[in-house]
């Protein structure tokens, strides 16, 4: 599972010119791009839809990492597929029915990814660990970029490496916010493999540096 896998956030790219901030971070050696969409409602931000997603499908071959931040998220996981989402993370805390949630994504030919803030503890996503390819904890409360990476959640992130060797299947654990040179190495050390990165990447001069910095970073 190592080195991390790099997936840049789109939330920090110049949105004026965000084809060309995609097809930047693939030239730079990207592995997966994040693609955050906010609905003003589960978090207190609203960032872009599955039209951006459309858009940009025919100008990179990377995978599409969507990470939905939205209650109700169900009536639009179809859209989100057919745009060219390659995973779906979904929020545990977004609803009462993750489990028909994540056998949606399934069915719709996506990877399902489960999204934990950082207030929900590890145990709660024991019972859908079968159904998701991807661990996605947050090191920030979900919102906005530029946040610092809180350190609290480190514990959590060795829980659910060893809750997800237990399963037995192959589940990454990535990190999402706050996350740079420093707490790269702090995350992969406690078991994550996969780095979302925002600022710290498209908030560099050098994005192919950037990323190669914190591949580097959190190789063990
Ligand atoms: C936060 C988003 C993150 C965000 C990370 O709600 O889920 O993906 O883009 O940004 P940085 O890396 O700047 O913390
Ligand atoms: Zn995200």
């Amino acid at each position: 599972q190592f080195p991390p896998l790099v997936a840049p956030s789109v939330l920090s790219a110049d949105f004026s010119r965000m084809a060309e901030e995609v097809i930047a971070v693939e030239r730079g050696g990207a592995d997966w791009l994040h693609l955050d969409v906010m609905d003003g409602h589960f978090v207190p931000n609203l960032s872009f839809g599955a039209q951006l997603v459309q858009a940009l499908r025919p100008q990179t071959s990377l995978v599409f990492d969507v990470h939905l931040m939205m209650a109700p998220v169900d009536p639009y996981l179809e859209m989100f597929a057919k745009a060219g989402a390659d995973h779906i993370h979904v929020h545990i805390e977004a609803g009462p029915h993750t489990h028909r949630t994540l056998q949606q994504i399934r069915a719709l030919g996506v990877k399902p990814g489960i999204a934990l803030c950082p207030a929900t503890p590890p145990e709660a996503v024991a019972e859908v660990l079968d159904l998701v390819d991807v661990i996605l904890v947050m090191t920030v409360n979900p919102g906005f970029g530029g946040q610092k990476f809180l350190a609290s959640q480190l514990p959590k992130i060795r829980t659910l490496r060893r809750m997800a060797d237990e399963t037995g299947r192959d589940i990454r654990i990535g990190v999402d916010g706050g996350v740079d040179v420093e707490t790269a190495a702090l995350a992969t050390a406690a078991g994550a493999d996969m780095l979302v990165a925002g600022t710290s990447v498209y908030g560099q001069p050098d994005y192919g540096r950037a990323i190669a910095a914190l591949r580097a970073a959190g190789r063990r």
